[in-house]
């Protein structure tokens, strides 16, 4: 079994000095999360930065969205090659944000997640429904959905290869947070989706993890770890976070 996975998604958040510091902060403190796998999402145009920060370092690299595409006419894009040439292990793949703010549809999630294979990367496939959808108790067709169109494109042994993170929208940077039965209810769904070559497969809660609710979450039997958003921006949060998970 992987070690559980605690994620720490920054967002568009900090200046390089800010990204550099807090790197630094978790780098000194790493020991106090031995036995969990930490990784760090900075903005794109940190990644290099911070990458030095944490070579020596058991932490882990990730990106926040990665292009479909390889090298070519693509402006504004960052392909998978040079995520992973630039440190990074990981790479998130169609992040709620992503999918309503910026027009990401399951087919171009399923291309990224096929894409960061391809380099070598390991795929966080973001999926989780909104309140409306919750409400109309559409919740395990939205997750089926999207978990399926990946499939459909890159093959279920390749999808276990990945991570999938339980992210409902509404729990995101809203303070409200699914109850543990809930998202294990989700979890079991997917570890269901994906059969017998899921069972090792790391599935991660999201959604205003804190250290004061991670605890019960945590204790979940189908939740591997967390991808934390607003949290991670303070290193001792953030690795109370992780201590929970050890
Ligand atoms: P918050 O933890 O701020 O709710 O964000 C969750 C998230 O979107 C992580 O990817």
């Amino acid at each position: 079994m992987a070690k559980p996975l605690i994620a720490g998604n920054w967002k568009m958040h900090g200046t390089a000095a800010e990204a550099v510091a807090l790197a630094r902060q978790l780098v000194k403190n790493e020991h106090s999360c031995a036995g969990v796998q930490l990784a760090i999402f900075p903005p794109t145009l940190h990644l290099g930065l911070v990458a030095s920060e944490l070579s020596g370092s058991a932490i882990a690299l990730g990106a926040q969205n990665v292009s479909e595409h390889g090298p070519g006419a693509f402006t504004g894009e960052v392909s998978a090659d040079m995520l992973k040439e630039t440190g990074c292990d990981y790479t998130l793949v169609g992040h709620s944000e992503r999918r309503t703010l910026f027009g990401e549809v399951d087919g171009a999630v399923a291309d990224k997640f096929k894409a960061a294979q391809r380099s070598d990367l390991v795929p966080i496939l973001c999926v989780g429904e909104t309140l409306q959808q919750r409400q109309q108790g559409l919740t395990l067709d939205v997750i089926a959905k999207q978990i399926n169109a990946v499939k459909d494109k890159v093959g279920i042994e390749n999808l276990c290869r990945g991570v999938i993170a339980y992210e409902p929208v509404w729990a995101i940077g809203t303070g409200e947070v699914a109850s543990p039965e809930e998202a294990q209810l989700v979890h079991i769904v997917i570890r269901e989706l994906l059969g017998p070559g899921g069972i090792g497969t790391s599935l991660l809660y999201g959604g205003s993890v804190k250290a004061s609710n991670a605890a019960e979450l945590f204790a979940e039997p189908d939740i591997d770890g967390g991808l934390v958003g607003g949290a991670s921006l303070e290193a001792d949060e953030f690795l109370k976070i992780a201590q929970l998970m050890t």
